[in-house]
């Protein structure tokens, strides 16, 4: 029975695993400064067999990066293969990218199998959600990388391996190493050219063309006409997070072309400020007056008022002493009169 899941499992690992890089430096969209410096950097780093550490928050772009990178290297020709350490089970992990020999377990191939390493050999191996991989998945893979070598699981014999390592995650690893639950070695070991890309609210300039890019790309998909955005609503884009970065911004446009309408989470977005080391909502902020003591000026008439006027009861209600009542009356020019009927 473990046999057959096994099985199962092996083949949606060849569905996760993948290997070609269609992505180019060329095909990445973005002019805003910071950004086109992070291109520029990615660039100097591609023809290097140093391992590469791409770290952004989801879909920042991480795989076409990784894509690029190979794709600019002189290993373009060879073979790139990306495996998703985050989706494959742990217990099929190892073998999957080391390979097994014969026997190794109960359902191994005839003659074993090569492992995405030895597969990769030559070219560029993209481990992508590196931040999910067990701890002891990380100690085999640190002695590949240290030793250039690996034996497959249930076999003794080295086998040297020439593959490019590029990792990636959404994850703070330096925080995972502190928590115990990503080795310091294995970190620095990747780390060696880190390419951090940035979310897209930090470069704001790039909302509108990617919106354009993809407006006229998904139209010609779906055979529907472009959405006129307006620049209203332009700013409403500019405004909003963006959590889910480039990949949101292309479903949202998805949507747009397919509803014909803006969706009402963006539209009725309120503008946001910084109040101290907060970020406060306009929205929010249907006070007539922020001053504290113009509150409690309104809140002490209130209660006087729906206690006719009838000061003990008020400032009993209000958990004060007749006398500071009287006193705070006084100071904000507040006559009996008023509050009476
Ligand atoms: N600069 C860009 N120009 C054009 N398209 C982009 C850009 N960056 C990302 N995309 C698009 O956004 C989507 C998400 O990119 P990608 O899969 O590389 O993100 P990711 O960082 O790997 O995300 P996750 O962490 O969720 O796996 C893809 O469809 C990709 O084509
Ligand atoms: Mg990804």
């Amino acid at each position: 029975m473990k046999s057959d899941n096994e099985k199962v499992y092996r083949k949606s690992v060849k569905k996760i695993s993948q290997s070609c890089a269609i992505y180019t430096f060329d095909k990445i969209i973005g002019k805003s400064k910071n950004f086109v410096s992070v291109i520029e950097y990615a660039k100097k780093i591609s023809d290097s067999t140093s391992t590469v550490l791409i770290t952004g928050e989801s879909g920042t772009g991480k795989e076409i990066f990784a894509q690029a990178i190979h794709n600019l290297s002189s290993r373009r020709g060879k073979i790139f293969i990306a495996v998703n350490c985050g989706a494959i089970p742990s217990n099929l992990i190892e073998s999957e990218l080391l390979g097994y020999e014969e026997g190794a377990f109960t359902g191994a191939k005839k003659g074993g199998n090569a492992g995405k390493f030895e597969l990769a050999h030559g070219g560029t191996i993209f481990l992508d959600e590196i931040g999910e991989m067990s701890l002891e998945t990380q100690v085999r893979l640190l002695r590949v990388i240290e030793e250039g070598v690996v034996s497959r699981v249930g076999g003794s014999k080295q086998i040297p391996v020439d593959v490019r390592i590029i990792a990636a995650t959404n994850k703070d690893l330096q925080e995972e190493v502190k928590k115990g639950s990503f080795r310091k070695d294995l970190f620095y070991r990747l780390n060696v050219l880190p390419l951090w890309l940035p979310p897209l609210r930090d470069r704001k300039e790039d909302i509108p063309i990617l919106i354009d890019y993809y407006m006229t790309k998904v139209s010609k998909k779906l055979n529907k006409n472009k959405f006129k955005i307006d620049s209203t609503v332009m700013n409403k884009f500019m405004e909003y997070d963006w959590p889910g970065n480039i990949r949101e911004l292309e479903n949202v446009v998805e949507l747009i072309v397919n509803t014909e309408k803006i969706p009402d989470y963006i539209l009725k977005l309120h503008k946001t400020f910084v109040v101290g080391n907060n970020k406060v909502a306009e929205g929010s902020m249907n006070f007539e007056s922020m001053k504290l003591e113009d509150v409690e000026k309104n809140h002490i008439i209130k209660v006087l008022k729906s206690f006719r006027g009838n000061i003990s009861l008020a400032a009993k209600a209000m958990g004060i002493g007749r006398n500071t009542l009287y006193r705070k009356m006084e100071k904000y020019h507040i006559e009996c009169s008023e509050t009476e009927q």
